[in-house]
């Protein structure tokens, strides 16, 4: 077997060369040199690749539908120099606790483009949400409509806020990811008249004000189907919600869940292809009915940050078993990306000092931690690879940092952002002594 690796790069950040060493280049830097001065695991972002996502998701969505504001949902991935990113691309921001919250509000986020989502509030991140005055809150539940419209009227406010529906519709993703459907702990069903319940008792309580319906199906959902679906059930919802209470529905948000192309040969459609059947489908739907076109909320989170991150490894013990498998074993693993053990996801890996090698071994990379789980990538193909080597794996800009943990009692990994050229630390490396700086003798 003899491959080159040119197929795997496209699935890098867009700025991803190879130089006249072999090494791979993000962002102008040399993979192989940053993980020298970093260390490894490291993690590196491209600004270059999370601007223009940033503005790939404005512009597709807002040039078929003007009245659209994108909002990038903070779970995929958030710190403060990511957020201020994100500020200055003009987005919007989906949180879903109040530690997301205060890390925006360090940066000066604007509140008004705020979301506040989740199944399970506290009043303490109600009371903040409220005096932060964030844009929406996206209110999950029975417990939580009673208990925003006491704290409002203690804070004196009237809350905008958005209900989250389930409308039923299943997109055929991992069980762990899917949301909109009937046996899911969020949101008001729209099949059990909960809805229905919660449209009266929304626009009974004195201290909101019901602005409109999101829902979420799941991620990563892969094709347009789920999203038409699921638009056309709350659409009509919406118009049935009309006639009966003359509810209008000024905002609605089909969520995110936006894929991104792990896999050479996976097939994902393009943000122009959400963005079209999306559109289309509200438009059309909306005027069948006879509504007037709602503000669009989009809140994709891994197609924004997904591509622009990758996460670099050194080889270290090669464990070849006769016949069976050779395991290629890296400085990470679970720890910092749970996702190949929590959701069977797949990614490829390419050796960042071998770009230009044939590949020629079919190997699995594993992980250091102790569980036999512990697999980043099965049967990836690879050239000669040798202890130092230096593994680096795609898309892992999305859902690795933050589901990130200190099993075993690892240090999280360092975060790079490179730009033309240069490399700025954006998250140190911890230390053994940050692993303990919270414990009590
Ligand atoms: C309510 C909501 N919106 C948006 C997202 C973002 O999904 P993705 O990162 O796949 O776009 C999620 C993720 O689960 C979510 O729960």
């Amino acid at each position: 077997m003899q491959r080159n690796n040119l197929p795997k790069l496209s699935l890098f950040p867009l700025t991803s060369d190879v130089d006249t060493q072999g090494h791979l280049r993000i962002g102008g830097c040399d993979t192989v040199q940053l993980a020298q001065k970093y260390g490894t695991p490291l993690y590196i972002l491209d600004e270059f690749t999370l601007r223009h996502k940033c503005r790939e998701f404005h512009n597709e969505f807002a040039r078929r539908y003007p009245n659209t504001l994108v909002i990038y949902a903070s779970k995929a991935f958030l710190n403060p120099a990511l957020a201020v990113i994100l500020k200055e691309e003009g987005l919007g921001l989906d949180v879903v606790s109040g530690g997301e919250m205060s890390l925006a509000q360090i940066v000066d986020f604007p509140g008004e483009k705020v979301y506040f989502h989740g199944n399970n509030k506290t009043a303490d991140e109600l009371k903040l949400a409220l005096d932060w005055k964030v844009g929406r809150i996206v209110v999950d539940n029975f417990h939580e409509l009673e208990l925003l419209n006491k704290l409002a009227h203690s804070a004196g406010v009237k809350q905008d806020i958005l209900l989250r529906l389930t409308p039923g519709v299943d997109p055929h993703t991992h069980h762990h990811t899917t949301t909109g459907i009937l046996d899911s702990k969020f949101g008001f069903p729209l099949a059990t008249g909960q809805a229905e319940m919660a449209v009266t008792r929304a626009i009974a309580a004195p201290h909101l004000h019901l602005k409109g319906f999101h829902f979420h199906l799941g991620s990563p959902i892969p094709d347009t189907p789920p999203f038409e679906i699921a638009i056309s059930l709350v659409l009509n919802f919406a118009s049935e919600m009309r006639g009966k209470y003359e509810f209008e529905l000024d905002e609605f948000s089909p969520g995110g869940g936006f894929a991104v192309k792990y896999m050479v040969d996976s097939q994902v459609p393009s943000t122009a292809d959400y963005a079209e059947a999306i559109t289309t489908k509200v438009i059309d739907t909306a005027n069948e009915l006879g509504l007037t076109l709602p503000k669009l909320i989009i809140e994709p989170g891994r197609a924004i940050v997904g591509q622009a991150g990758i996460a670099v490894y050194t080889v270290g013990a090669i464990k070849e078993i006769p016949g069976v498998r050779t395991y290629i074993c890296v400085d990470g693993g679970i720890g910092d990306n749970i996702r190949p053990t929590l959701y069977d996801a797949k990614y490829e890996a390419l050796v960042a000092n071998k770009v230009n090698e044939d590949e020629a071994a079919i190997v699995t990379i594993a992980g250091r931690y102790c569980e036999s789980g512990d697999i980043l990538a099965r049967d990836v193909t690879v050239p000669p690879i040798a202890p130092g080597d230096i593994i680096a794996m795609p898309l892992a800009g999305a859902y690795s940092i933050p589901m990130s943990s200190n099993y075993n009692m690892v240090p999280r990994p360092a975060i790079v952002m490179v730009r033309e050229g240069k490399a700025r630390l954006i998250r140190q490396r911890e230390s053994y002594q940050d692993l303990m700086r919270l414990d009590v003798i």
